[in-house]
């Protein structure tokens, strides 16, 4: 896999420079060379299915969408309309879809979190391939059951870790494999959420409670637990954790706030405002994400009735969420080296990750916009790689990684070669199992360690 993915990256010419002087390269993506069309089933038409399926659109020689699976209604007859996709074809949500014979290559689950598993695993027993929405599930259990079945029905996985995709991770992970750094002895990592991002997602939005979806960590930061075991030669061997919910409770709720930010007297001193976040946005005639989630309807009438009745006009102090807004995950791995992780939701920064990687020759730091830049230890020069994207297909989410991650799994479905997926199946349960080792260790305030079967105890 390893081949591939540096066989992928394109880069000019390299030119060592003095500090404080950096120099350019750029890393891109190659097209899809595949000739072969691949066609698969939708399931899930929201934010994340419908985004991959524009990749239809813009190479329908390479991708054909045949099916749809969505009990919302606006969502299926939206995709239904994007995708020219014939009446039969629209079916009510997985279970109608999973008991047709099967009539494509892979099944795109892009469903919530808790409807995952039982969705993967009936296309699996079908024969499909996989894409797969992070989390895998949410639980352990489920995860591996979901990859135990993928072996046994002979089929790919790819869950949508997206920031394996991404150039500045990609050339990161290119620089260790190189040596350039030396042995890496640790790697510190931070991921920035973004204040009204964290608000609106998991505070009011889908991800804001445990049993209704999963842990902020497994929800938010499996990518970055992922990233780090991508990154890191050896493998992890003990973890733990703390955090908490530490500012989104009643007992923060400033004296005099009202239950709706729509009629609130303090609603001018509070940052998290849902008239802020949505309202202020759309009266400037942006209607996108976050203003999109809360209705598809460009109107500022109806934008406000949904503000004074629905989840998204709530106080943030009054919500039923209780996922973490600030977490730390200590990580051990073979030969003494670490990482240290923080994921916090008080941030300017949405969603940029910061990373620096240490070690015994130099160092590499990523501060979340296209630049990694190395520092060497002997010759005390700085080099600096401008990582760019060559994403099309209306797919530049996650810079890029959104459209790189459908591509590269087409083409192991083309090509049935599952190397172009960067995040095999052992590994991707590895690191889920890492993440929910974490969580426990927050939860009992002690350290797991790894056993020789790959399964968390106790240390
Ligand atoms: N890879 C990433 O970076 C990333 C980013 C955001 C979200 N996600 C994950 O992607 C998944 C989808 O998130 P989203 O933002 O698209 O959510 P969404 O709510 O926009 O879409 C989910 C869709 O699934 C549909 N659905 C619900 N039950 C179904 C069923 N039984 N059968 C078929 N469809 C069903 C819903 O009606 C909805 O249209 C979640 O698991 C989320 O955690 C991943």
């Amino acid at each position: 896999m390893g081949t591939k993915q540096s066989k992928e990256i394109s880069s000019s010419s390299e030119r060592q420079e003095q500090v404080g002087d950096p120099d350019k390269e750029t890393v891109m993506e190659e097209q899809n060379t595949t000739e072969k069309q691949v066609s698969c089933v939708v399931v899930g038409a929201g934010q994340r299915g419908s985004g991959y399926a524009t990749y239809a659109k813009s190479f329908p020689d390479l991708l054909k969408i045949v099916a749809v699976a969505d009990p919302s209604e606006s969502n299926s007859s939206r995709f239904k309309k994007t995708h020219n996709i014939d009446d039969s074809m629209v079916f009510s949500g997985w279970k109608e879809l999973a008991t047709m014979d099967k009539m494509a290559d892979f099944a795109c689950i892009c469903t919530p979190d808790r409807v995952h598993k039982d969705a993967a695993m009936a296309f699996i027993k079908k024969g499909y391939h996989i894409l797969l929405e992070k989390p895998m599930a949410t639980s352990e259990e489920d995860c591996t059951e979901i990859c135990e079945a993928c072996k046994e029905h002979n089929v790919m996985l790819c869950v949508c870790h997206v920031l394996r995709y991404y150039p500045p991770n990609l050339k990161i992970k290119e620089l260790i494999e190189s040596g350039i750094i030396g042995d890496v002895v640790t790697i510190q990592h931070l991921e920035p959420v973004g204040f009204f991002h964290f608000a609106h997602s998991y505070v009011r939005g889908n991800w804001r409670n445990t049993e209704q979806s999963s842990f902020s960590l497994l929800a938010k930061s499996c990518h970055d637990i992922d990233l780090i075991c991508s990154w890191m030669p050896t493998q992890c061997k003990r973890v733990s954790s703390f955090g908490s919910l530490n500012h989104f409770k009643p007992e923060n709720k400033p004296k005099d706030a009202g239950n709706r930010c729509t009629d609130c007297s303090v609603e001018s001193t509070c940052p998290y405002s849902a008239v802020k976040i949505y309202l202020d946005r759309a009266k400037r005639g942006n209607f996108r994400w976050p203003v999109s989630i809360v209705t598809d309807v460009e109107d500022l009438e109806v934008l406000k009735e949904k503000l004074q009745t629905g989840p998204y006009g709530r106080c943030v102090y009054e919500c039923d969420n209780d996922v973490c807004d600030n977490q730390v995950v200590n990580m051990e791995f073979e030969g003494g080296k670490t990482a240290s992780f923080t994921m916090i939701a008080f941030t300017e920064s949405v969603c940029a990750r910061q990373t620096k990687v240490f070690g015994t020759l130099g160092e590499l730091t990523y501060n979340g916009d296209i630049e990694v830049d190395h520092f060497d230890f002997l010759s005390k020069q700085r080099k600096t790689y401008y990582c760019t994207s060559n994403a099309t297909a209306g797919l530049g989410g996650h810079g890029g990684a959104d459209f790189h991650l459908v591509q590269n799994f087409i083409k192991a479905v083309a090509e049935n070669d599952p190397s172009y997926i960067k995040s095999g199946i052992d590994e991707t349960l590895e690191s889920h199992r890492i993440v929910f080792a974490a969580e426990q260790s927050r939860l009992s305030g002690k350290t797991y360690q790894r056993t020789d079967d790959g399964k968390w105890v106790v240390s």
